[in-house]
């Protein structure tokens, strides 16, 4: 203790949080999570392993494998690469955000022969360029696209996109960090081979885990490659190894992120996937016509855009930081800034798990009407949560009772 000091318990702002995630992690995974430390070889931890292990399939809509990597979404993206893919492989990365760029990094770092098949941003890529990329690349060992693009607010059709690599002989990878719980996403009926989650978005837990499922076709891979994966504690089947039936010990697992995605996932479950992808649905839709009534811009096409995620064009003159500074510190509202391509000419707003209800929406459609103005772009009063009003009454939002 240096000169005496005494550190009280740490104390944190309450936000809302409506960025592009973390989203606010439910009050039953937080208490969950401060439940005893058990071992992670205690028979009571692998009851709760089997059990999360068929509530993941049922979230994931799978019978094969669904599980849990140690870290964050990126640990699952990493794992996936790592797994896959040798070094040398050629592997075709469809590249329409952020995201995208960064496993196009990982992927040459882990010596991959990536290509990467780049297309506009703000819109869903159209499979015929995987179609003509694979035909230039019959070699390609797995192809990798990412269903929810946080970054640009773009969902992709990769159902289809599945279908086109496997038809090339190549398997198919996919990130669903945004999707999972928050839209339709079927990993048996679409045949994916390996989706990798987080926990802080939809599913509404802290940030540090990573869900994902595989394909038992992807764990035969693994199994049968000339050579191990290159990173043991990414390495996809010994983690399989760990959650299945047999528990063969691996890295310490982390006890209580997994009491607390169990808690998230049975909330999810509960609910009804069908009726939380409304939910995602309902809002976004009732935050988009709060949107168009204050006159602001929203670049994404109805097809493309996501629920999760509203990609807002700034107007002329309004400054990304300024704005968004004033909403934290006058209303305590957080909002994502624009990434990449985007950056400083959007801002970003997660409706996404705990923060997906009317009342966040009122809110910042209230903060956005009072703050505009002072930016130097005027709106009308009132219109906005009029708007919203209107559309939730069309278009109803299921009540959460979280
Ligand atoms: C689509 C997508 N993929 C990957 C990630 C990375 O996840 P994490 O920050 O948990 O590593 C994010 C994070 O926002 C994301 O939105």
């Amino acid at each position: 203790m240096k000169n005496g000091q005494r550190y009280e318990p740490l104390t944190v702002p309450r936000r809302m949080i409506l960025g592009p995630g973390p989203s606010s992690a439910s009050p039953r995974v937080l208490r969950a999570m401060s439940l005893p430390i058990i071992g992670y070889l205690d028979p009571a931890f692998f009851d709760l392993i089997d059990e999360l292990t068929g509530m993941l399939g049922e979230v994931f809509k799978t019978e094969q494998r669904a599980f849990s990597v140690a870290g964050a979404g990126s640990a699952g993206m990493e794992a996936g690469l790592v797994s896959l893919a040798q070094p040398g492989d050629t592997v075709i990365i469809c590249s329409y955000g952020h995201f995208c760029e960064r496993q196009i990094i990982m992927g040459e770092r882990l010596g991959l022969n990536v290509v990467p098949l780049r297309t506009e941003w703000g819109r869903s890529m159209d499979p015929g360029v995987l179609i003509d990329a694979l035909k230039q690349h019959p070699e390609t060992q797995l192809v990798v696209a990412i269903h929810a693009e946080t970054s640009a607010g773009t969902i992709h059709p990769i159902a289809e996109f599945a279908r086109i690599a496997h038809k090339a002989g190549a398997m198919f990878m996919t990130d669903v960090v945004t999707s999972l719980a928050g839209c339709e996403l079927e990993f048996d009926e679409w045949e994916l081979d390996f989706a990798y989650s987080g926990s802080q978005k939809c599913l509404a837990a802290p940030p540090g885990i990573s869900p994902v499922a595989m394909s038992e076709r992807a764990l035969d891979y693994i199994r049968n490659r000339s050579k191990p994966p290159t990173s043991w504690y990414l390495d996809l089947s010994l983690i399989a190894d760990y959650w299945g039936k047999d528990h063969v010990a691996h890295h310490t697992a982390p006890v209580s992120m997994i009491y607390g995605l169990r808690e998230a996932v049975g909330m999810a479950l509960n609910e009804g996937l069908e009726t939380r992808w409304k939910r995602h649905e309902a809002n976004a839709s009732a935050l988009r016509a709060g949107l168009e009534a204050l006159n602001l811009e929203l670049p994404i096409s109805k097809g493309d855009r996501l629920d999760q995620l509203t990609i807002v064009k700034l107007p002329k003159g309004v400054d990304d930081v300024k704005l968004r500074a004033q909403l934290l510190d006058e209303y305590s509202i957080e909002v994502g800034r624009g990434l990449g391509k985007f950056a400083g000419e959007v801002i970003r707003i997660g409706l996404m798990g705990e923060s997906c209800v009317p009342a966040n929406v009122f809110a910042l459609l209230n903060a956005l009407e009072k703050t505009l103005p002072e930016h130097g772009f005027e709106v009308g009063s009132g219109a906005a949560a009029a708007a919203a009003s209107a559309q939730l009454v069309k278009n109803p939002s299921p009540l959460f009772t979280g």
